[in-house]
């Protein structure tokens, strides 16, 4: 069987060993990173809401810079790994018997999982985040149900994004996805790098890898329950909750002030809390 060469292929084939090494770095740094993190900041929320609302405002305390570091550092990187992923899935270039895969199976699923990542986080993100900030944009985003993430109401908008079945279904298949994605990526990598060569050093880092995937899944399992387990009377209290941090925050100079970060309720509640403070001091 003849392989034509088209220029896409020719440019594969002349910058093969480039391009799969800034596709592996991409998934482990920031990427594989950023997702540790992540999910490590989630599952804070098994503490409570104060502890969630103080790592979203360490988080968001770049401020005006934020939608830069995200965009460089997250946004940038993700979809360059996600077009170079399904590039590699699409062209067909199959490392598998390069690689001495022990399971063919397990070369397929991080293609299968990398394809639910996509779809899961671009919807995981416009859920919650909403990628962009723009006024207007968010303005349509929110009518539509997306962008619902207040990160200075951070746990009660969260815990309410996560209401009913659809979504809770959704992130567990997404977030295991990517848990398999990144534990089974690292030794790929590994082997991407030179990292482990002989069949007994894949077999060790196989074990390493296993133990890393369920440690992993257990930190994700937990940010999955501490978002979909808690209900409209958690709700409730916990806007109180940051209402309070956030007006202590402002004050002290901790947090900078900013309405689009907040519930609209939230910051309509304000004027009444001054009043109230007003009589009471009279
Ligand atoms: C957004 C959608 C994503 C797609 C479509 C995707 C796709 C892929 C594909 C197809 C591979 C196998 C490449 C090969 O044949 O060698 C792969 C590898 C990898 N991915 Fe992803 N991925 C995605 C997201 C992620 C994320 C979020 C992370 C980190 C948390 C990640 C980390 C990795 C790692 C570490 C590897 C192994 C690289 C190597 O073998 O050298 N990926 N990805
Ligand atoms: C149950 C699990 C998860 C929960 C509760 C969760 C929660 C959140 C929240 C609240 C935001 C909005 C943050 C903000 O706007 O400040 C967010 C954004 C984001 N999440 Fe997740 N997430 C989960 C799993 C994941 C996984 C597995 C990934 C894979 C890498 C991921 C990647 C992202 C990205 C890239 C963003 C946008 C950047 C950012 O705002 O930090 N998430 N997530």
């Amino acid at each position: 069987m003849s392989v034509s060469v088209t220029p896409e292929t020719s440019f594969w084939l002349r910058h093969e060993f480039a391009i799969r090494r800034l596709h592996s770095l991409l998934g482990i740094v920031p990427l594989g990173l950023y997702m540790v993190i992540h999910l490590l900041t989630n599952a804070s929320l098994l503490n409570g809401p104060e502890t969630f609302q103080r790592s979203v405002y360490l988080i968001h305390s770049p401020g005006k810079l934020l939608p830069l570091i995200e965009w460089g550092f997250i946004f940038a990187p993700l979809i360059f790994h996600a077009v170079l992923g399904v590039w590699i899935a699409r062209t067909g270039r199959s490392n598998a018997s390069q690689y001495h895969y022990a399971n063919n199976q397990r070369y397929s699923w991080q293609r299968w999982t990398g394809f639910i990542a996509l779809v899961y986080l671009f919807f995981h993100i416009l859920h919650l985040h909403g990628w962009f900030h723009a006024e207007l944009y968010l303005e349509l985003a929110r009518q539509l149900g997306f962008a619902t993430f207040r990160p200075y109401n951070a746990a009660s908008t969260l815990v309410a994004a996560m209401q009913g079945y659809v979504w809770p279904a959704f992130y567990l298949v997404g977030v295991m996805a990517c848990v398999y994605h990144l534990a089974n990526g690292l030794w790929t990598a590994g082997i991407t790098w030179g990292l482990w060569i002989s069949p007994q050093a894949q077999e060790r880092a196989s074990k390493l890898c296993l133990v890393l995937g369920i440690g992993l899944a257990i930190v994700g399992a937990s940010a999955w329950w501490a978002a979909v387990s808690p209900g409209e009377e958690e709700i409730e209290q916990w806007v109180e909750v940051e209402n309070r941090m956030y007006d202590v925050a402002t004050e002290a100079g901790l947090v900078t002030p900013n309405p689009e970060k907040r519930l609209e309720s939230a910051e309509e509640e304000v004027p009444d809390e001054v009043e109230v403070r007003i009589t009471v001091t009279d």
